[in-house]
């Protein structure tokens, strides 16, 4: 019981952002302690009909206009269908398909403010039923990657960030690619579990490049 309300919890939240539910179900399982065989029964794979009849019951509330998020893109079925572990060539047409939607400032300054960065990383706030009108959404970017190495409380799904400009020489052309990766985290790797916040307009180009100086800033508490 416990498992299915974590599930059903992170289903909830991950759900807007559109990361597939595949690659939560298998993270769910990476977490979940190891069981002596001899005392359970093996686990069951989560059947995917199920799953789906869940997500659609959650969101069978919600205005109609919020229905439309679950329902899973190109991208997100052929991820799904493969478990994330998808062919080459399949890869190769997700990133393609997704480098094609990001929009780089035009005014090609990937460097914003690391102060307000800061702010946008820190702030999971957003996407969610409760908000009242106006709310600005946040990056949420601590429930899966430690940043500043003061901060104690931070996710492990994905890489620790912590010196993430220093160690590539605050080089002009990683911080593109960092923007590329924060805009379509998919442009980068076909079936990634980080969410796509610039192509899923969860996050706004302003706040994007302030997260690119909060990487790439030598003053950014990242780099310290
Ligand atoms: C739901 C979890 C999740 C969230 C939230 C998330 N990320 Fe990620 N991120 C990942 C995972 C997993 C990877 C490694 C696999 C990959 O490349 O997709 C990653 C990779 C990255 C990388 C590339 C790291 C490298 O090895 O070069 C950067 C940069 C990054 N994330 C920045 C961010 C920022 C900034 C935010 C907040 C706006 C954020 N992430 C939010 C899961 C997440």
């Amino acid at each position: 019981m416990k498992t299915f309300l974590k599930l059903s919890a992170a289903l909830a939240v991950t759900a807007f952002v559109g990361v597939s539910v595949s690659a939560l179900a298998q993270t769910m399982k990476k977490t979940e302690p190891a069981k002596k065989a001899a005392a359970e029964p093996a686990a069951k794979k989560a059947d995917p009909a199920v799953v789906e009849a869940y997500l659609k019951n959650t969101f069978g509330k919600a205005p109609p206009e919020w229905q439309a998020r679950i329902v899973p893109d190109d991208t997100l079925k052929t991820c799904n269908a493969a478990h994330n572990d998808v062919a080459s060539k399949d890869a190769d047409k997700i990133v393609k398909a997704e480098l094609a939607k990001v929009v780089y400032p035009a005014d090609g300054k990937f460097l914003g403010d690391w102060k307000e960065g800061r702010k946008v990383a820190n702030n999971g706030r957003g996407g969610q039923f409760s908000d009242p009108e106006g709310t600005v959404a946040g990056g949420n970017c601590y429930a899966c990657h430690q940043l500043e190495k003061s901060e104690v409380s931070f996710g492990t799904l994905g890489p620790s960030l912590t010196n993430y400009g220093k160690d590539r020489k605050f080089d002009a052309a990683e911080a593109k690619n960092a923007f590329t990766k924060i805009f379509d985290s998919q442009a980068v790797l076909a079936c990634s579990n980080m969410p796509r916040f610039g192509a899923n307009k969860v996050l706004s180009e302003k706040q994007i490049t302030d997260l690119v100086a909060l990487l790439f800033d030598p003053e950014s508490p990242v780099n310290k």
